[in-house]
């Protein structure tokens, strides 16, 4: 449709209709054939009429074709104007193919790899009718106890969030929207919500705007600049404003500064909880509040359904932005191509063909071997030798639940489980016992309960437990090696799940605990969604193989990687712990005066823990063993647009063939403000033949070495820089140089 058209059509829309383009509810109420009860239901809440409904501009979690179809059929038979419905969805880690979570994702520092994934999860969300997908989920994340680090794709890195989110919304967006495996990105959470203090789901967030720059603001402009067509607010507040209703983040930052053109949704029910914050006094104050700041979409609550129409009658320049925000939706479902067909790419002749096919699968196991981070592999006891006798043990040995907890539209019919897997590769051989639970019911009971699900009582529930343990140790004593399949449950990790204890469950430690007086070679396959605290098991373990959840092809694709016919090339994007009270721990912090050298007294430090992490961020083995000689800088001052040329030898002495992520940091040693002790400023994945030597070039140039000072400039100062190159961030070659300008 041509703009004048969309001008025109904007002309003729009522006061309502405007305002109801402005309003998203749940898709349901579209699909039940007793419209009446589901108004005196589930919408009720909302006090929404029946009138108000087919006003409405976009729903919420709808997809499959057919009902996508359908509902979009429902509305438009009854919308005066037959202004499609955009389908907005949470697609977080894949539709049906179910890929690793997006810190795993992260983990494989490789673009290609994360660019196919959303491709595929794209394209398949695309044909079941999803016009939006509220992702990327940029937010930096620093502290393990957050339960949406799981969501994080970045992690605790700014460059790593900046690099992934173009790559992310480029992948969705494609070059043309309406084109069919394309849908409009919706970078989330704006902004700084993952620096919820104490690490507590929706809390406070407080910090310098400087910080706020250097750190988190980098990726969602990444996302901004790579052509996000939409962007949601964060529910927490930000410096003592919600950032729904935060005029100088919306529309200071993002749309001044940051040119953004595109559609502002708030989070679920984000108006109306401005209320609870202490910021606006009423429904009416939080509907004029966030119209004011520039929110463009009400997600979920009734606050512009019920208010927006009276602020505007007495006020004509909110129903000037009311205008403005009903042309930028407009303007999405025209780039969607939504007025010639509003089904969009619906198909479900497609999507019967295309979701969950052969070929995706396969390469979904290829992209899932990428994310997993060795994290100890002691006398080398993986890979594993299929002659040896193994005992696979654990919740997680004959479990298809590894999708990790945003996976609400994956089809787990194809999930295969280890134990499958084993027997399909090893046969006979193998011995399972399942251990334990993953948790104990008690513990699951606080989490259903949240989830206003009925408690489950377990009879002799510890008289289970030790059965279960004993039949462990029957298992175990036949075998040569132990593999242990544990981790967190799925519903500890996510939205909501904000933890002040981020070790194993109690029950899986004690089941180590046991086997490991067997003094066989044990080895572990960590399931979770955050950083877990590994210090207390860690030393009983001969190595631990971190998989997070990661989804459909996980098991096979572990297994694999187990036998040696893959090789773990992840690195970690967050720090792990030495434990809880460590948190937030993150490799580039700021010196203090005190810094932690020795042991002395009067020093930045813990009296019962080392300050480093327990591992550090860009950590994680291989079956290769990788030297790093020779850096080499080709001049050692940089004189204003000056590049120096950086190399490394770096020589696989293995057998083993694989890829290795060479990493660059840089650390500013005297600075207007002072500077973190290190900043990741370049990476390269490169692959390694058996005992191949390279040479690994990296180029860094003045830009690489701006930062924002106290005045919230970007610049670069003139002085002496410190130059790590290494496998992750702690074991690294030094060299200096200086900057001049
Ligand atoms: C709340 C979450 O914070 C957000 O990430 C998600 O996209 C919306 N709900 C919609 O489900």
């Amino acid at each position: 449709m041509k703009h004048k058209k969309i001008i025109e059509l904007l002309n003729e829309m009522t006061i309502e209709e405007k305002i109801g383009q402005m309003i998203q509810i749940t898709g349901d109420i579209f699909l039940s054939d007793d419209t009446k009860s589901m108004l005196t239901g589930p919408l009720k809440d909302l006090h929404l009429s029946k009138e108000k409904i087919y006003h409405v501009g976009s729903v919420l979690n709808i997809v499959g074709a057919e009902r996508v179809k359908k509902v979009q059929d429902t509305y438009l038979s009854n919308s005066r104007l037959k202004i499609p419905l955009l389908f907005m969805d949470d697609i977080i880690n894949g539709y049906k193919i179910a890929f690793p979570i997006p810190i795993a994702q992260g983990c494989s520092w490789n673009t290609q790899a994360i660019k196919e994934m959303t491709e595929i999860s794209s394209m398949e969300s695309s044909i079941a009718g999803a016009n939006v997908n509220f992702s990327p989920m940029v937010d930096l994340s620093r502290d393990a106890r957050w339960g949406r680090v799981m969501e994080s794709i970045g992690g605790e890195d700014p460059l790593l969030g900046e690099i992934y989110a173009k790559t992310m919304v480029k992948a969705y967006q494609g070059k043309k929207l309406s084109e069919i495996g394309k849908i409009a990105s919706c970078v989330k959470h704006i902004a700084g919500y993952g620096a919820v203090e104490a690490g507590r789901d929706y809390n406070t967030v407080d910090m310098s705007e400087r910080e706020f720059r250097q750190y988190y603001l980098p990726a969602y402009k990444s996302a901004i600049e790579a052509g996000a067509e939409m962007i949601m607010t964060s529910f927490n507040i930000l410096n003592g404003i919600p950032s729904t209703v935060n005029k100088w983040l919306i529309q200071e930052v993002i749309r001044k500064e940051l040119g953004f053109k595109g559609i502002i949704i708030s989070d679920y029910n984000a108006i109306e909880e401005t209320i609870a914050h202490g910021y606006s006094e009423n429904e009416r104050e939080a509907a004029r509040n966030a119209i004011n700041a520039g929110v463009d979409i009400d997600m979920m609550s009734s606050i512009y359904a019920n208010h927006l129409k009276d602020l505007c009658l007495e006020n004509q320049e909110i129903e000037n932005k009311v205008n403005k925000s009903v042309l930028r939706i407009l303007t999405l479902k025209n780039k969607l191509g939504l007025f010639e067909n509003p089904y969009g790419n619906a198909n479900e002749i497609k999507e019967k063909t295309y979701v969950m096919n052969a070929t995706n699968l396969e390469k979904a196991k290829k992209l899932t071997q990428e994310t997993f981070v060795l994290l100890k592999n002691n006398n080398h006891v993986l890979p594993l030798q299929k002659n040896r006798k193994i005992a696979l043990i654990g919740p997680y040995i004959d479990n298809i639940g590894i999708t990790g907890s945003w996976s609400m539209f994956s089809d787990r019919t194809k999930n295969d489980t280890i134990l499958d897997m084993f027997k399909e590769k090893i046969g006979i051989q193998v011995l399972y016992a399942k251990g334990c639970e993953i948790l104990r019911q008690e513990e699951i009971n606080k989490i259903l309960s949240a989830d206003g699900l009925p408690m489950v009582h377990v009879e002799n529930e510890s008289q289970k437990e030790k059965e279960m343990i004993i039949s462990a140790i029957q298992v175990a004593k036949k075998a040569d090696v132990i593999l242990l399949a544990l981790g967190e449950h799925y519903r500890q990790s996510g939205e909501a799940c904000s933890r002040s204890n981020i070790a194993l469950p109690e029950n899986q430690i004690e089941l180590i605990n046991e086997l490991y007086k067997l003094s066989k070679p044990m080895i572990l396959i960590l399931f979770n969604g955050r950083p877990i605290e590994l210090s207390s098991i860690e030393k009983k373990l001969d190595a631990i193989l971190e998989v997070w959840f990661p989804g459909t092809t996980g098991a096979k694709a572990i297994t694999e990687m187990l036998l040696g016919e893959e090789n773990p090339s992840g690195k970690l994007t967050m720090s792990f712990p030495q434990n809880v009270g460590q948190c937030p721990v993150y490799y580039n912090h700021y010196n203090t005066g005190r810094p932690h050298h020795n042991n002395l007294r009067y020093v930045s430090r813990y009296q019962d823990i080392p300050t480093e992490s327990f591992y550090p961020f860009g950590y994680g083995l291989s079956y290769c063993n990788f030297k790093y000689t020779e850096l080499y800088l080709n001049k050692h001052i940089m004189n204003g647009n000056e590049t120096i040329t950086v190399t490394v030898k770096i020589e696989n002495q293995s057998d083993y063939a694989g890829y290795e992520v060479v990493q660059l940091y840089i650390q500013d040693l005297y600075g207007s403000v002072v500077r973190p002790v290190k900043e990741l400023k370049a990476f390269k994945k490169e692959y390694f033949r058996p005992h191949e030597i390279k040479y690994i070039h990296f180029d860094i140039d003045m830009h690489m070495l701006k930062f924002w000072n106290n005045k919230l400039e970007f610049i670069a100062e003139n002085g002496e820089f410190k130059l790590f190159v290494g496998g992750d961030s702690e074991k690294v070659l030094e060299e200096k140089f200086e900057l001049t300008y």
